[in-house]
């Protein structure tokens, strides 16, 4: 047995399945289940169920915790603030700490241009709030939107959004004006190019070509990309596409809008993913590890687009609550003083290395390593020349981790990718021994 996951009973265990019964007859059929067992408590990259076993976490709540499960910098800011006052609502009454985390992130995100900030309570509510702004700036109707994208679950956030099981299934209509492009995918690419070489070519000429024959430029508001598509089984956009995107934003007056829900705060080795490619985006969308653990969103972007709304156009009673907005500004001071993107890098070169030597010994079945720093990848196929998806094995893969005492979570259109997303601050012990878990769950599968 690891050192660090200590499984005690079978996987679920007895609490946890009366738990399930319970929880079977009280909320919704609706929500999904990604691993059976209940949470009793949880700290750094270790989280331990109600039946007392213990699990490396490499999926951090949906990358939610990059500074890991209950930072203790976070936990004292909450509770600080939770002495002082819990809610006001910002526009009612202001409180400091909105302010100064609008400040730090307007220092943080890339460009020199000033910045303005706005916090909501979701990343979906980011995503609505980004297109209200740009269609408020612009006076312009449309959207573009990329294939493999996941923008939320809200009815615009949805629509934006490129799976159809399970988000859109049974929830039309759709928002209008919403267009879709495809996104460059080196391992399906049908032209059989690898972008990472400098492609110049084919999925650009796609959005171009949208221009002529779906929306006319001069309609569209925004287009909105994740830097590295999460949801859609993370797929990184070349640096030299987002480059390309920006100078096709600027010829036609568009508001470029970067979703960094998934891959912000240090989750692909820097602060933000879009700062890989050089390139200032027009409003960047935040949450998630934003607050590490708190529920917040933002967005983040130029302060002649983000002043374009009428007083009052923006709000919602919870946004930027200061409990939510206390944790947050632990977080970055989590970032500053304990060199959390050194760390990123250095786990995610660990992970990176694992997963190829993993591909090496089933190269039948994982088709393709991916990613950026610790945001890393791995889809798997019926067989290497096929490259048909295998969403059987990929679940078989996860349930054998998760009995040894790893916490995987699946991405990607067929969900036949396995990703990571492990606090940055797990230890290298901890890494390790989840990285051997990992690989004999594909011994054990193959
Ligand atoms: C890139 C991206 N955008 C938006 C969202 C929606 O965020 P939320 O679930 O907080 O509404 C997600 C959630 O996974 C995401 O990954």
């Amino acid at each position: 047995m690891l050192e660090s996951t200590r499984i005690k009973t079978e996987i679920p265990g007895p609490k946890s399945r009366e738990l399930m019964a319970r929880r079977h007859n009280a909320v919704s059929s609706g929500l999904g289940i990604a691993t059976p067992m209940f949470a009793k408590e949880a700290k750094g990259a270790l989280l331990t169920d109600v039946d007392g076993n213990t699990f490396i976490d490499f999926g951090g709540g949906i990358g939610v915790l990059n500074v890991g499960h209950a930072h203790p910098r976070v936990v004292e800011a909450v509770k600080e603030q939770a002495e002082r006052f819990l809610h006001t609502c910002f526009y009612v009454t202001e409180y400091e700490p909105y302010i100064e985390l609008a400040e730090r992130l307007n220092a943080l995100v890339p460009g020199d241009t000033e910045k303005r900030s706005f916090f909501v309570n979701s990343g979906a509510e980011a995503v609505e709030n980004a297109v209200k702004i740009a269609r408020s700036y612009t006076r312009r109707p449309s959207v573009i939107a990329f294939e493999n994208a996941f923008h939320g679950r809200t009815l615009l956030a949805m629509t934006l959004t490129s799976k159809t099981d399970p988000y859109k299934k049974g929830f039309a209509p759709f928002a209008p004006e919403v267009y879709r492009v495809p996104a460059p995918y080196p391992y399906r690419c049908p032209a059989n190019r690898d972008c990472s070489g400098g492609c110049q070519g084919d999925c650009f000429a796609a959005l171009e070509k949208a221009f002529v024959s779906y929306v006319h430029p001069q309609s569209v508001a925004a287009i909105i990309v994740e830097p590295v598509s999460g949801e859609g089984g993370f797929i990184p956009f070349p640096d030299f596409y987002l480059r390309k995107l920006r100078e096709l934003c600027d010829e036609h007056g568009i508001v470029m809008i970067v979703d960094e829900v998934q891959t912000g705060f240090g989750r692909t080795g820097k602060m933000f993913a879009i700062e890989h490619s050089g390139v200032e985006p027009d409003l960047l969308i935040t949450a998630k590890s934003l607050g590490g653990g708190m529920p917040i969103g933002g967005v983040t972007g130029k302060a002649e687009i983000m002043d374009a709304p009428h007083v009052g156009g923006l709000g919602t009673t919870f946004g930027g609550n200061p409990l939510a907005c206390a944790a947050a500004l632990a977080v970055l001071d989590a970032f500053e003083q304990e060199d959390l993107l050194a760390r990123a890098n250095v786990v995610g070169e660990r992970i990176m290395a694992a997963m190829h030597d993993i591909q090496e010994k089933h190269p039948d079945f994982v088709g393709d390593v991916r990613g950026r720093g610790p945001m890393a990848a791995m889809e798997l196929v019926e067989d290497a020349a096929s490259r048909t998806p295998d969403k059987k094995r990929t679940g078989r893969v996860v349930e054998a981790a998760l009995q040894e005492g790893l916490l995987l979570l699946t991405a990607g259109q067929y969900s036949n990718v396995i990703r990571t997303l492990a606090p940055l601050s797990i230890t290298d012990d901890e890494l390790e021994e989840g990285l051997t878990i990992l690989a004999r769950a594909f011994d054990q599968v193959a």
